[in-house]
């Protein structure tokens, strides 16, 4: 079989999370990486074991690489992937898709003008309890969406001396916690509910007015092992912290609060889901359960298994009940549907993975987010 050659670009925390997650397809080979500079690209290449590495100039010429991931700081999001497609290679770009909106609806503009494949990685998706959740709301068994109530918690820039490029608007842009996590929670909330977010009302708040950057690059996550001498006082402008009031298309409401400096909160995504019929009730750090609540009888606990899971909902699931599948299969399985497309040569019509256009939509929802945090009021999306 003549495997589908990749390149990834960016290789610091989720690069090498897409590196492993598209090693583990068998259709699938990582065959060139690209970073900063050609010096820390011909390192990474040799400790990722991939035999090539290039400029991204370089990358895009290479005529056997038929996809790109796109795995570097948010502001070079659009560039870069805007360059992939016109070099005729199907694009598979991490979150936000950019960091303008226009930006973005260029994107999906300029994909739907090539066809080729295009995809954002919202993975969070593809917990395979987030499928089942989608897939029983669509037979009816949640029934009429009443309430949502999301939460996606972190501790990771709990300390003023925590600092990351997410914390730069020029780099990351002009909202962090809610553009960084608030997206994969919205995504999630739309994806398994069906609704269209109308209306928001949103409150920040920006705990750490300053912060203490440190005196040389650091990598996501990484940043615990510096000395107080290290650093230098930076005024902070986006939220470590914040609550929006959601309205939905079916008149009904929800809420969510997204916060990077929850103590012992590593990354813990909560969605709480009330229906007419019953509550679905699910934890990112606990991903293998599920609680369903029902007003007239025992409440239930569902277990990730495929043998208790619908049909439908049993393709992004590759271990029994009791094996568990956590953060690193979600990509897996997200790489797995986008690879089957890639196959075919061109973007399905109808895809079952997270596209540029919803990478638009959830940039649409952040900006409208931002506008209410700013007039202190109720904006229509
Ligand atoms: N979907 C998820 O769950 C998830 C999780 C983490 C990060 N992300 C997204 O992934 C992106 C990267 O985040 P990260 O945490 O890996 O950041 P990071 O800072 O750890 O890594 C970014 C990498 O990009 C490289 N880079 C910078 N400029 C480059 C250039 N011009 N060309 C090539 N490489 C370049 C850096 O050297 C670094 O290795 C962000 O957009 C973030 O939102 C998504």
């Amino acid at each position: 079989m003549q495997k589908i050659q990749v390149g990834v670009v960016g290789t610091g925390f989720i690069g090498p999370a897409h590196i492993e997650a598209l090693r583990r397809l068998p259709n699938v080979e990582v065959a060139a990486l690209c970073e900063v500079t050609p010096e820390l690209a011909a390192s990474k290449a040799a400790s990722l074991g991939i035999a090539r590495s290039y400029t991204f100039d370089d990358l895009l010429k290479q005529d056997d690489i038929q996809a790109v991931h796109i795995c570097t700081p948010n502001f070079l999001h659009y560039a870069q992937s805007k360059a992939v497609l016109e070099a005729g290679k199907h694009c598979i770009c991490e979150k936000p898709l950019a960091k303008e909106l226009h930006e973005a609806e260029e994107l999906v503009k300029l994909a739907a003008e090539t066809g080729l494949v295009n995809a954002v990685h919202f993975n969070l998706r593809y917990y395979p309890l987030a499928r089942q959740m989608k897939v029983m709301r669509e037979k009816g068994e949640l029934g009429e969406v009443y309430s949502i109530i999301g939460s996606y918690l972190q501790d990771w820039l709990f300390y003023e001396t925590d600092y990351n490029w997410r914390l730069e608007p020029d780099k990351s842009g002009d909202s962090r916690a809610i553009a960084d996590i608030g997206s994969h929670l919205m995504d999630v909330i739309e994806y398994i509910t069906g609704l269209k977010t109308t209306a928001v009302m949103a409150d920040f708040n920006t705990i750490h007015k300053t912060r203490k950057k440190p005196l040389k690059p650091v990598e996501t996550y990484s940043g615990k092992m510096l000395q107080p001498e290290d650093y230098a006082d930076v005024p902070i402008t986006t939220e470590d912290h914040a609550n929006v009031l959601l309205r939905f298309d079916n008149g009904n409401r929800g809420v969510i609060t997204v916060s990077q400096v929850s103590a012992g909160r590593k990354n813990q995504m909560k969605l709480e889901i009330a229906g007419s019929k019953k509550t679905f009730a699910w934890n990112s750090e606990s991903p293998s359960e599920m609680w369903i609540g029902n007003r007239d009888g025992y409440n239930e606990q569902l277990m990730r298994d495929p043998s208790l899971f619908h049909p439908e909902a049993r393709s992004v699931v590759s271990f029994p009940g009791g094996h568990n599948e956590g953060f690193p299969d979600t990509s897996k399985q997200l790489f797995k549907e986008v690879y089957a497309a890639i196959e075919t040569g061109k973007q399905p019509e109808n895809p079952t993975f997270p596209t540029f256009a919803d990478g638009y939509r959830e940039l649409l929802i952040c900006e409208k987010i931002l506008e209410s945090n700013k007039k202190q009021s109720w904006v229509e999306i």
